[in-house]
């Protein structure tokens, strides 16, 4: 046995080494999806790992298909002077799900932390379990999610969409309920640049602001909510399907330098609820 795995709160697992010099490509890729399939979030820690994007790539290919983006296959997230969107700028990450505005939904994010920000800088990834926030839940206030249909529409450099999405669906590949769901951002439209239009249909006005209230009380309660904080070299594997995840704000200029791929389902899941994509 070359590493030892680590239960994480209130989910996901660690691994890590323990003997020197173990790359990430020594770990048995069908025991690492057997895993996922039963953890939802895989940490590797203290492993040797990719140098070049095309080495990191070529690791995700293991993993399924991977999403292709006009830009490539690899994005490489960091903080830009004067961002157009959010997401390149040291704001916080409302909690959403990859793909959501895009023809797939992938399955797989696979993130590599080139340089990770100094302890007490922020920038920690954020993710929810929601099959487990489902769990948790009081009846009334599923009861209230199951009747909404959120409305959202997102302009960004590389597309224009609108998608409409029930908050409840199902998993695409195992069926059991998950929450769908880009939660309306908490900082001030100047300071969160970008944002995205949020309208809800399907419950009455007044409890519009019930449903955002108890939306945000279950997908950020610690018995189903992790926070990463990164260090340089760790490898995040997660599940898009059940987890929605987002990014604590962070100093700005820290290093933080992070890698991401997205990895298709097998067979790959043509996403439902796009109504426009230009
Ligand atoms: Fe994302």
């Amino acid at each position: 046995m070359n590493h030892k795995i680590i239960h994480l709160e209130p989910f996901g697992v660690l691994i890590e080494p323990t003997k020197e010099n173990t790359h990430v490509n020594d770990l048995d890729a069908k025991a690492l999806k057997l895993l996922f399939e039963q953890e939802q979030l895989i940490v590797l820690r203290g492993f040797k790992t990719f140098e070049e994007s095309s080495d990191f790539s070529r690791y995700c290919e293991v993993w399924g298909e991977i999403s292709i983006w006009p830009f490539g296959k690899v994005l490489d997230l960091v903080q830009k002077e004067q961002p157009d969107d959010h997401i390149f700028d040291n704001s916080y990450m409302p909690l959403h799900w990859d793909g959501m505005y895009r023809p797939q939904v992938p399955e797989y994010q696979i993130f590599q932390c080139i340089k990770a920000p100094l302890s007490g800088q922020g920038g920690r990834t954020t993710f929810s379990n929601t099959m487990l926030a489902l769990e948790y839940a009081p009846d009334d206030h599923i009861e209230l999610w199951k009747k909404a249909v959120v409305n959202y529409q997102r302009r960004v450099e590389f597309y224009n969409s609108r998608t409409i999405s029930p908050v409840i669906t199902k998993h695409p590949r195992k069926g059991y309920p998950v929450i769908r769901y880009n939660e309306p951002h908490l900082e001030k439209k100047g300071i969160f640049v970008n944002p995205p239009d949020i309208e809800v249909t399907g419950v009455d006005a007044e409890d519009v602001e019930i449903l955002h209230k108890s939306l945000h009380q279950a997908l950020y309660n610690p018995k189903n909510f992790y926070a990463h904080a990164w260090k340089s070299r760790d490898i995040v594997i997660a599940d898009n399907f059940t987890l929605l995840h987002g990014r604590e704000r962070f100093i700005s200029q820290s290093p933080r330098h992070i890698r991401r791929v997205q990895v298709l389902s097998n067979p790959p899941f043509n996403n439902p609820h796009l109504e426009s994509y230009q």
